[in-house]
């Protein structure tokens, strides 16, 4: 059985999803752990109402990228039994850059979302980055991390339509419906070895 630990920074609405599709016996994983880099994250509050043991490891003064900072969440992982042999990590709206160490040390087990159609509009404010440029269409991506800003293979899509009028507001409501839908599929595929790897391309069968 795979051990997951889901990463967060803020509000948590991917984990709970997550979670809730763990607790309805949706996907075959252990919820080992929920870590937060910042201690006042809303999600900390869900993950515990849910029975999730929750760990603060606190970001403060310490720059994204970095393995100081790093080297302490690979400490939490393993303290959780969330390992480099049985481990998944779930990044859900964690908001850091995961130093080249860190992804080395849990290569191919360290899976994100992005509210984009990637590989259009990486980083941050992506749906305002997708209105201002007048995309008709927008979506989810849930992909495996790599040493780039959401640049790993791709393992699953959504897509919404941008409307006339929309803000930024109302498309990354509709866009998150839809994180909520795949982020937990993409953990069941994960969960039951239905993801291969071939370079830059996966197949999900
Ligand atoms: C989501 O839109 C996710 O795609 C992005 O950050 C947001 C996190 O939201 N990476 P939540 O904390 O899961 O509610």
């Amino acid at each position: 059985m795979i051990n997951i630990a889901i990463l967060i920074s803020g509000r948590g609405s991917n984990m709970e999803a997550i979670l809730r599709a763990i607790k309805k016996k949706k996907i075959p994983v252990k919820p080992a752990v929920v870590i937060s880099n910042k201690p006042d994250a809303k999600g900390l509050k869900v993950a515990q109402k849910l029975g999730v043991n929750t760990v603060t490891v606190d970001s403060t003064g310490l720059k994204g990228g970095s393995w100081e900072y790093d080297q302490k969440i690979a400490t939490v992982l393993v303290e959780n039994n969330v390992t480099p042999k049985n481990g998944l990590v779930c990044l859900a709206g964690f908001m850091r850059i995961m130093s080249p160490e860190f992804i080395k040390l849990y290569k191919g087990r360290i899976i994100n979302i992005h509210p984009a159609i990637l590989p259009a509009f990486p980083g941050l404010h992506s749906q305002r980055q997708a209105i201002e440029y007048g995309v008709k269409y927008s979506g989810c991506t849930v992909h495996f991390v790599d040493e780039g800003v959401d640049t790993g293979p791709i393992i699953l899509q959504a897509i919404v339509k941008v409307k006339d009028g929309d803000t930024e507001e109302s498309l990354s409501k509709r866009i998150l419906k839809q994180e909520h839908r795949i982020y937990p599929k993409a953990v069941r595929l994960y969960a039951e070895g239905k993801i291969k790897t071939r370079g830059r391309k996966t197949i999900t069968s």
